[in-house]
């Protein structure tokens, strides 16, 4: 795929010579003015701009072309601009470098020179990204996978690496796909038991009456069924952790039992007579609070405190900021290597859109849609229906008043047009405006007539 380029010119045979050189290397986007500069640079987010200085209204001046340079590398700091000035005019090629474009170069262009410093922007940008990427990573201060900036995401790494040197029970809470088994991972994984196994168990999967003995392990003939003795996930967890996964799901008679393992540390086989001595780090999860269902008398008290020794509360997505954007970003680049498509980006309104979604599935939920959006998009950019998300209402969108203004109006037309089957004048009635102010509207906002309008 090739990398977007935008090039600001206002003089068109400039852009078509231009176009003509660099079409074979890049994907090439051209703006006349400001406006539909920024909403090029907005639509296509290309990495390098080339920036004519001199721009209507004030093309003998470099006024125009500087405010865009400003309006653009506040939109993203990221972006090179590479700005192009009149052969004796230093002063202002210097003037726009200090007000942060990449570099410069001045008329008459020379091709080759143009074509080495497109080159070494990109090859900036690249690097600048990989760097950035891998920053992220040792802020995390890895837990291999697990990703996040976030304050309260640090301050859990940060519990994380403390409680993983103890054998302290910990009690991992959380709504669903928050990553609690990734944080009980990442526990084992930093803890003297690594080397161990880490067994895990969800108990709110498992029929009751199995679940003693997946827990407790067998002895041969000691139920229906039972027709080998088989070993308990707690004796497997051995020198290791457990992991009890919805632990808020076990029955009362089974809590009990729990307790009792946990005050001896050992256990006896479903059928069996002997008691086994057996050592191993309990982690267990809830989604639910745990707290409430022991006023409620679903879980005992004696063992809540048993398990919760530690509680790590792992915050849900939407509270987590701007690791909602990292996590995006990391997912998308993972999912598109490992089903081989090229670099996707996430469209702006992709990002206004995942911005304003509540995630009540969480990390899971990013996953899948981001998953799902990897397969359908249909060129570079994912767009919020690739996500099955609707777009964001106008005000979340973050979008400059001019265009905000517009995407009201347009929302208002159609509206007002599907409320009216497509007539125009009941439909300029309910507006509160003229048929031909109706027309004009339609005109500016590119609604077509034939198609969703019936003139009357
Ligand atoms: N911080 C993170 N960075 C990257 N991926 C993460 C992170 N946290 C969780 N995940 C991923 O999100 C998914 C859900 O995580 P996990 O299974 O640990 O959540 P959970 O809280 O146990 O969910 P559930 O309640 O549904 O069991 C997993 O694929 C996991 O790899
Ligand atoms: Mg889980």
């Amino acid at each position: 795929m090739k990398p977007e380029l935008l090039i600001i010119d206002d003089d068109e045979e400039i852009r078509s010579q231009m176009k003509w050189a660099l079409v074979d290397d890049y994907s090439i986007h051209m703006a006349g003015d400001r406006a539909s500069a920024l909403e090029q640079f907005q639509s296509k987010q290309p990495a390098v701009i080339l920036l004519d200085l001199g721009l209507p209204p004030h093309p003998a001046s470099p006024e125009e072309g500087l405010a865009i340079l400003s309006e653009l590398t506040s939109l993203d700091r990221r972006v090179k601009v590479i700005v192009i000035t009149g052969q004796n005019e230093k002063e202002v090629a210097l003037k726009a470098v200090d007000q942060g474009a990449y570099d410069f170069l001045c008329k008459p262009l020379q091709l080759d020179e143009l074509k080495i410093l497109l080159k070494r922007s990109y090859r900036m940008t690249s690097l600048e990204r990989e760097n950035e990427e891998l920053r992220e990573r040792l802020q995390s201060k890895g837990f291999e996978d697990m990703l996040g900036a976030c304050p309260q995401i640090q301050g859990l790494y940060a519990s994380i690496r403390k409680v993983a040197t103890t054998d302290a029970s910990v009690l991992i809470i959380g709504e669903s796909g928050t990553g609690k088994e990734m944080a009980a991972v990442a526990i084992h994984r930093s803890s003297p038991r690594k080397e161990g196994p880490f067994i895990a168990i969800n108990c709110g999967a498992i029929p009751e009456n199995l679940l003693e003995s997946e827990l407790f392990g067998h002895e041969k003939g000691s139920f229906t069924g039972a027709h080998t003795q088989r070993m308990g996930r707690l004796e497997m967890a051995s020198g290791g952790v457990v992991f009890l996964d919805e632990i808020g799901e076990m029955s009362l008679p089974l809590q009990v039992k729990l307790l009792r393992f946990l005050q001896e540390r050992k256990i006896e086989r479903v059928g069996g007579r002997s008691l086994i001595s057996v050592d191993v780090r309990v982690l267990a999860a809830s989604n639910k609070n745990l707290l409430e269902a022991v006023q409620q008398g679903q879980f005992r008290e004696d063992l809540y405190y048993r398990l919760a020794v530690v509680v790590l509360k792992l915050p849900p997505l939407r509270e987590r900021g701007s690791d909602l954007e990292l996590l995006s970003r990391a997912f998308l680049s993972r999912f598109s290597k490992e089903l081989g498509r090229g670099s996707l980006k996430l469209s702006p309104e992709a990002i206004d859109a995942i911005r304003h979604h509540s995630w009540p599935g969480n990390i899971r939920e990013l996953q899948n849609r981001l998953r799902r959006a990897v397969i359908m998009a249909e060129d570079s950019r994912i767009t919020p229906e690739d996500l099955e998300l609707g777009a964001a209402p106008i005000m979340a969108r973050n979008l400059p008043l001019k265009d905000a203004r517009e995407a009201v109006e347009r929302e208002m037309v159609l509206q007002a047009l599907r409320n009216n089957d497509g007539k125009i004048s009941r439909a300029a009635a309910e507006l509160g405006i003229s048929r031909p102010t109706f027309y004009e509207l339609m005109e500016k906002l590119g609604i077509k007539k034939e198609v969703d309008t019936v003139p009357e």
